[in-house]
C-alpha cells in the first residue's frame, strides 16, 4: 500500500523494506493465522476465482503459521518471478510503484490482534499475504501487477495518480470477474474479509457494472464500509490486455478538473449485472 508525505523509519533500508522476522512471532500470532485461514478458505470456495485457489496451492500457503517469505519466494519466484518483500506499514507512492514495477510486493509483518478479527485499519500480513499473493501465482495477473507498477511511475508524471489509484481499487483491492462458473470475487480486500466475500457476491445492495477504463478512473471509492459499487472483469487476459493497449495519459489529461462520480452512481452506459439496492449503505447512514 502506498501514501504520501512518509518518514522512512529507522531500521528501514533506502527502498523501505525490513526483516520479516519470521523467529519472532508468537505461538499466538501463528495462531491468529490458521483461525483466519481456516475461516477464510472455507467461505471461498465456490465465491474465489479459481486462479486464487490454484495460487494457495501452488504456494502451499494452506501448511499452518505465518509464512516464511524465504519458503513463500522460492514457490513465487518458480512460478511467475514475484517476491514478496517486508515493509513496516505504509510506503510513499514511488516506492510501492518501483517495488512493483520490479516484480516485488510490499507486505506488512505484523499480524492483526484478536480485537482486530473483523475489522482493522491498516492492512496485516493476513491481508497482504493471504489477499494478495495467491494470484501473484498466476502469469497473466503477475504481468498485471507489474504493468500496474509502470502504469504508477507513468502516472505521477502526468498527474493521473488519483485516477490509477481507483483503478488499483476496484481491480486488485475489490475486483469480481465474470468465470465461466459465474460471478466470482478475486480482489484482496474481499477476498481476506469474512464479511465483505459475502456481500460483494451475493447481497442485493450494491451495485455490479463491468469494468471499462475511464469510468473506474473517475469512480471515488470508500475505505470505511463495503463498497457501494463492484466492478466486473471478464477475463485476467482482458483486463492485461485492454490496460496495456490503453494510453492512460489522454485519460488522465480528461479527467484532470472534473469531479469524481460518487460511489453508487449509476451511468447510462454501465453494463449492469446488478442494479443495487443501496439498503446496506442508506441503513449505515441512516444509523450514523
Ligand atoms: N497503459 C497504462 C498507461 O498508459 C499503464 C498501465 C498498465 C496501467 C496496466 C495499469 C495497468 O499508463
Ligand atoms: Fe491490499
Amino acid at each position: 500500500m502506498a501514501s504520501e508525505n512518509l518518514n522512512r523509519p529507522e531500521g528501514a533500508a533506502e527502498d523501505w523494506t525490513i526483516a520479516q522476522g519470521w523467529e519472532t512471532y508468537s505461538s499466538a500470532e501463528h495462531a491468529m493465522w490458521d483461525r483466519l485461514f481456516e475461516r477464510q478458505a472455507k467461505m471461498l470456495v465456490g465465491r474465489v476465482a479459481p486462479e486464487f485457489l490454484d495460487g494457495l496451492d501452488i504456494l502451499r500457503l494452506s501448511r499452518p503459521g505465518i509464512p516464511n517469505f524465504d519458503e513463500l519466494n522460492e514457490r513465487l519466484m518458480k512460478a511467475t518471478g514475484w517476491q514478496v518483500v517486508a515493509v513496516p506499514g505504509l510506503v510513499p507512492d514511488d516506492v510501492f510503484f518501483d517495488h512493483l514495477a520490479n516484480r516485488r510486493f510490499v507486505s506488512g509483518n505484523f499480524i492483526r490482534t484478536p480485537e482486530q478479527l473483523d475489522y482493522l485499519q491498516e492492512p496485516d500480513i493476513f491481508h497482504d499475504v493471504f489477499g494478495h499473493v495467491p494470484l501473484l501465482a498466476n502469469p497473466v495477473f503477475a504481468d498485471y501487477m507489474e504493468a500496474y507498477g509502470k502504469g504508477g511511475q507513468r502516472a505521477l508524471a502526468h498527474g493521473g495518480l488519483e485516477n490509477l489509484a481507483r483503478l488499483y481499487w476496484y481491480t486488485v483491492e475489490f475486483g469480481l470477474i465474470n468465470a465461466p462458473e459465474g460471478l466470482r470475487i478475486y480482489g484482496a480486500g474481499i477476498v481476506s474479509s469474512y464479511g465483505e466475500s459475502v456481500f460483494a457476491l451475493d447481497d442485493p445492495s450494491p451495485n455490479r457494472i463491468g469494468l471499462d477504463l475511464g469510468r473506474v478512473m473517475q469512480t471515488g471509492y470508500r475505505i470505511d464500509d463495503y463498497q457501494q459499487t463492484y466492478f466486473v472483469i471478464d477475463s485476467f487476459e482482458d483486463l492485461l490486455e485492454r490496460t496495456l493497449k490503453t494510453d492512460f495519459a489522454p485519460i488522465y489529461a480528461e479527467l484532470a478538473g472534473l469531479p469524481a462520480h460518487a460511489t453508487d452512481t449509476l451511468l447510462a452506459g454501465d453494463k449492469l449485472f446488478t442494479h443495487g439496492t443501496q439498503d446496506y449503505a442508506r441503513a449505515k447512514a441512516l444509523a450514523a
